[in-house]
């Protein structure tokens, strides 16, 4: 798509780099080039918020704590995820720069996208269900297995790289790399007496659809390793309860005691 051309204003001096920032709503949109005045060090977000700043003031973007820490800044470079306040400007010396909204998700304005589907997959997950008797032992490999994917920040980069969703729009009947991570958390909790295995083979879940790719784990800004550590132990559970003949009887009896 041909771009239009904004430039800033900056000293003839000043040296300046061209970014080309991806602007249209739901109906359509197309990339305008922008020149900013380029700073050492400066991040992808610097450089969009001076273009929103100085020279085009109703260009959407989300952020929030431009310390990588938040996850509101999502966005693609050059059309992989990134987190726009973490990816420096320097990264690309003698490559174009184009920045554009996550493509997995709904585009509401420009950079900003509506994850809220997210919400809705993290609300349909069987929630943490605690043993009834005290005391339970937990020991240090539990709590680092819990603690990994505790780093999350929802920034949802990996579910926008994830071809599950990004390619195949299996949105109603996959929950989604950053949903296998929370549910690893919930499934390997000492304390936790809940089921999930029925919810990632029949429900929401969808873990099936997971080919362990490992696109997710390569673009978590907090490099929880979501395929080892998350999918590969849940697609081992859902294979024991389904297909080891105890465990299967197991989840019947407890089906219908459940009324299933
Ligand atoms: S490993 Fe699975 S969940 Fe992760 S990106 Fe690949 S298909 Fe998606
Ligand atoms: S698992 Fe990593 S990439 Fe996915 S939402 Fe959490 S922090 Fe972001
Ligand atoms: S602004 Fe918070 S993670 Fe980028």
């Amino acid at each position: 798509m041909e771009s239009s051309q904004h430039r800033g204003a900056s000293p003839e001096t000043q040296k300046t780099v061209r970014i080309n920032i991806y602007r249209g709503d739901a109906e359509g949109g197309e990339f305008v080039e922008y020149d900013v005045p380029l700073v050492e060090g400066m991040v992808v977000l610097d450089a969009v918020l001076y273009v929103q700043a100085h020279i085009s003031p109703d260009l959407a973007v989300r952020w929030n704590c431009k310390a990588a820490h938040c996850g509101s800044c999502g966005g693609e470079v050059n059309g992989r995820p990134k987190l726009l306040c973490k990816t420096r400007v320097d990264d690309y010396e003698g490559e174009e720069i184009r920045v554009s909204p996550m493509r997995a998700f709904p585009l509401i304005k420009d950079l900003v996208t509506d994850v809220s589907w997210n919400y809705e997959v993290a609300r349909s997950i069987p929630e943490f269900k605690p043993a009834e008797k005290a005391p339970f032992t937990m020991y240090e490999e539990d709590v680092e297995r819990l603690y990994e994917p505790k780093r999350c920040i929802e920034c949802f980069l990996c579910q926008d790289v994830c071809h599950v969703l990004r390619s195949h729009h299996k949105h109603p009947a996959f929950a989604g790399p950053r949903f296998f991570a929370k549910i690893q958390s919930l499934e390997m909790h000492p304390m936790d007496t809940g089921h999930r295995t029925e919810y990632l083979k029949e429900g929401r879940g969808g873990i099936g659809f997971c080919n362990i790719t490992k696109c997710c784990t390569e673009v978590c800004p907090e490099h929880i390793n979501i395929t080892d550590n998350s999918i590969i132990p849940l697609k081992e559970r859902v294979v024991g309860d389904y297909y080891d003949p105890a465990k299967w009887l197991m989840r019947k009896i407890r089906g219908r005691r459940n009324g299933e």
